[in-house]
C-alpha cells in the first residue's frame, strides 16, 4: 500500500478502495469507484460554497491564511508593497518573474499605447443615469468592450491573449475613471500618457480645467493598495472569471462576470459597507450596542472575517500603516476613531475571538479612499482596479491548463420525483 493513499471501506458495499492523495488532496472523481449498483454513477463529494474543495493548480498566489502570509509568485507582500510599483506587480502576475529595468519599461509603454478607449464607449458610458453604481457602468463597459474587440474571441491564440491582456490593463482605469466623471456629472477627461499608471488614472479621476495638483504620498498610497489587492487565489471574482472564462468566452465578458461578482457586500462591496457601517454608529459611543447587535444576529460587522485568514489579514497591517500615512497629508479621518473602537472591543470580545474574526482588507481601506476624495459608492471600482491583473493571470494560467475543462459542478437533486402535468383547468 503506497504511504501517499487513502484507503476507504464504503460500509454500503464492504468494498475497499485505495485513492492517491498528491499534494495533499485526493481526486473527488476517485471516489466514482465507490458505487453501490453499475451505473450509479459511484459517489459525490458534497461541498457547498467550496469550502473543502481546490478546484485548480496554481503557481500564482500562496496564502497560509492561519500564518497570516500572503505571497504573488513567492514573493512577500509586504516586500512588494515595499518596493515594486503596481504595473511591476502586475507583469510579475502575469509573466511569473519580476522584471528587470529594461523589461518594465517596455512593458509600461505597451500599457500605455492601449489607454484610449473607442469614443463609442464614452456614448455608451452616457446613456446610464446620473446616479448610476460606477460598478454597475464598469462590468456594463468592460462587457461591452468584448463588441469593440471581436478578435478576442480567438483565446487558443497565446499572442492574442497577451494583446487582450494589455488592453484590459490599460483601458479599464480609463472606464472607471470616466464611470467616476459621470457620477459627478464632470466632463470626461482623457488620459495622459506623458504620466505613470496610477498618475494618468488619478489624473482622470480629478483633473478639472486642465489642472491636478498630484500629491505624491496619496499616490503611492493608492498605488500601494492596489498592489495589496492584486490577486487572491480563488476568491469569489477570481472562480467567477475562471468559471466563466472555462467556457471559452471573451475576456472582456469573462471580467466582466469578475467585476459582478466582485460588486457583492460580502466580497469587494465591503468597503462600501464598512463606511455605510461606521456612518451608521456614528460615534464611538454607539460601539459596545452596536458589537451587541452583530453577535445578536443583526448584521455582520463589515471589514471583518475571512473565508482563508483565521489571524490578521497581512494586508489589513498594511493598509493601517498606509492609513497613517494618509491622514498625516489629510487631516484625521473621523471615522477612524468609530473603526479602531470596533476593532478593539471585537478583538477581545469571545463571540470574535472564538470565530477567529478578525479586520481584514476592506475594514480600513475605505477610510483611506474616502480621505482621498473618492465617494463611497466608487470604493470597490478601485478595488476591481487593483484585482484586474489577477483576474487576468489567472484567466490565462486555467487556460493553459491542460487538466481545466468547461466548469460545471454536479448537485444532489432533491426536488420532486417524476409527476404528469395536470391540465391547467383542472389545477386546483
Ligand atoms: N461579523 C459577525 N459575524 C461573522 C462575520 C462578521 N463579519 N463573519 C463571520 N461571522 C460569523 C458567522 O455568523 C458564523 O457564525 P456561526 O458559526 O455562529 O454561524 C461564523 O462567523 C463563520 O462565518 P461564515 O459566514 O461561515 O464564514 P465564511 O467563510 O462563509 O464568510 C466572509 C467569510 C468574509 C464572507 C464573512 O466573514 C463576512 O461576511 N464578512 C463581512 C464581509 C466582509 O468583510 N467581506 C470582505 C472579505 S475580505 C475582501 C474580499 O476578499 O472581498
Amino acid at each position: 500500500m503506497p504511504d501517499n493513499s487513502l484507503t476507504i471501506v464504503d460500509n454500503r458495499t464492504g468494498r475497499e478502495v485505495t485513492v492517491p492523495i498528491v499534494d495533499g488532496t485526493i481526486r473527488a472523481t476517485d471516489l466514482r469507484e465507490l458505487s453501490v449498483t453499475d451505473g450509479d454513477g459511484g459517489l459525490l463529494s458534497y461541498d457547498p460554497a467550496f469550502l473543502n474543495t481546490a478546484n485548480c493548480r496554481s503557481a500564482i498566489t500562496y496564502i497560509d491564511g492561519d500564518a497570516g502570509i500572503l505571497r504573488y509568485r513567492g514573493y512577500p507582500i509586504e516586500q512588494l508593497a515595499e518596493q515594486a510599483t503596481f504595473l511591476e506587480t502586475a507583469y510579475l502576475l502575469l509573466e511569473g518573474e519580476l522584471p528587470t529595468a529594461a523589461q518594465l519599461r517596455a512593458w509600461e509603454d505597451e500599457v500605455r499605447l492601449h489607454t484610449y478607449v473607442h469614443t463609442n464607449v464614452t456614448k455608451f458610458l452616457e446613456g446610464f443615469r446620473y446616479d448610476a453604481h460606477p460598478m454597475g457602468m464598469l462590468l456594463g463597459a468592460v462587457g461591452a468592450l468584448s463588441t469593440f474587440y471581436p478578435d478576442a474571441k480567438n483565446i487558443a491564440d497565446p499572442g492574442n491573449r497577451r494583446l487582450q491582456r494589455v488592453r484590459l490593463l490599460a483601458k479599464v482605469p480609463t472606464i472607471a475613471a470616466l464611470a467616476f466623471r459621470h457620477s459627478r456629472g464632470l466632463p470626461y477627461v482623457y488620459p495622459r500618457n506623458d504620466l505613470d499608471y496610477i498618475g494618468n488614472f488619478v489624473n482622470m479621476t480629478f483633473e478639472i480645467g486642465g489642472r491636478h495638483e498630484p500629491n505624491p504620498v496619496l499616490q503611492r498610497a493608492l498605488e500601494i493598495l492596489l498592489i495589496l489587492h492584486a490577486d487572491h487565489e480563488q476568491n469569489c471574482s477570481t472562480s467567477a472569471v475562471r468559471g466563466v472564462g472555462s467556457s471559452h468566452v471573451d475576456p472582456f465578458s469573462a471580467v466582466s462576470a469578475g467585476i459582478a461578482a466582485l460588486y457583492g457586500p460580502l466580497h469587494g462591496g465591503a468597503n462600501e459597507a464598512v463606511l455605510r457601517m461606521l456612518d451608521e454608529i456614528g460615534e464611538t459611543g454607539n460601539v459596545p450596542a452596536f458589537i451587541e447587535e452583530v453577535k445578536g444576529g443583526g448584521g455582520r460587522l463589515m471589514g471583518f472575517g475571512h473565508r482563508v485568514y483565521k489571524s490578521y489579514d497581512p494586508r489589513a497591517t498594511l493598509v493601517k500603516r498606509i492609513a497613517d500615512e494618509v491622514f498625516e497629508q489629510t487631516g484625521l479621518n473621523p471615522k477612524l476613531e468609530i473603526a479602531l473602537e470596533l476593532e478593539r472591543i471585537a478583538l477581545e470580545d469571545e463571540y470574535f475571538v472564538s470565530r477567529k474574526l478578525y479586520p481584514n482588507v476592506d475594514f480600513y481601506s475605505g477610510l483611506i479612499y474616502q480621505a482621498m476624495g473618492y465617494p463611497t459608492d466608487y470604493f470597490t471600482v478601485l478595488f476591481a482596479l487593483g484585482r484586474l491583473p489577477g483576474w487576468i493571470a489567472q484567466w490565462d494560467e486555467m487556460l493553459n491548463d491542460a487538466e481545466q475543462k468547461i466548469a460545471r459542478p454536479r448537485q444532489v437533486y432533491v426536488g420532486a420525483a417524476e409527476r404528469d402535468v395536470v391540465p391547467i383547468a383542472d389545477r386546483g
